[in-house]
């Protein structure tokens, strides 16, 4: 079964989706356990996400489309530098032991953590990827999509 590279990334977005909202529930349950597990693979999953796409699927589009459309790409890596800079910054979430040290972390951030993922999500499941769908032939896209599948999978736990 052949996927595309918008049913492939968007899939590991779902994943990643249900971990952060698992995450979510063990602060407003106070499950120190599910939080520190829940937030480690999440973490863990976006830096591998980004890895996917700034050293396999972002080049090859690159190389491939017009400038114009290419600059798309540009934009995505520099959200990635802000997705990265809070996933840093919500890493008092791996020791925290009280209340308060969750709720500041969760909180007290620049911008909402989820609407930062989901909006960065949402440009490249509505955009980005479909651009990247129709740019390859098929026998490009299902090397694409073996490189992106293996290292999705290479390190995941
Ligand atoms: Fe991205």
């Amino acid at each position: 079964m052949e996927l595309s590279i918008t049913e492939l990334m968007g899939a590991d977005y779902r994943r990643l989706e249900k971990l952060w909202e698992e995450c979510l529930d063990g602060a407003r349950t106070f499950d120190l356990r599910r939080i520190r597990d829940r937030f480690n693979r999440f973490a863990q999953g976006w830096r591998r996400h980004i890895r996917v796409e700034e050293e396999i699927l972002f080049p090859a589009y690159e190389a491939r489309a017009p400038t114009g459309a290419a600059r798309a790409a540009w934009v995505m890596r520099a959200e990635h530098r802000e997705i990265e800079a809070m996933l840093e910054r919500l890493t008092p979430l791996m020791t925290a032991r009280d209340h308060s040290t969750i709720a500041v972390t969760l909180e007290g951030q620049p911008c909402c953590p989820t609407v930062l993922f989901q909006s960065h999500e949402a440009k490249e499941e509505d955009v980005v990827y479909p651009m990247m769908d129709g740019a390859f032939a098929d026998d490009e896209r299902s090397k694409l999509l073996e490189q992106a599948r293996e290292l999705l999978t290479a390190e995941s736990g």
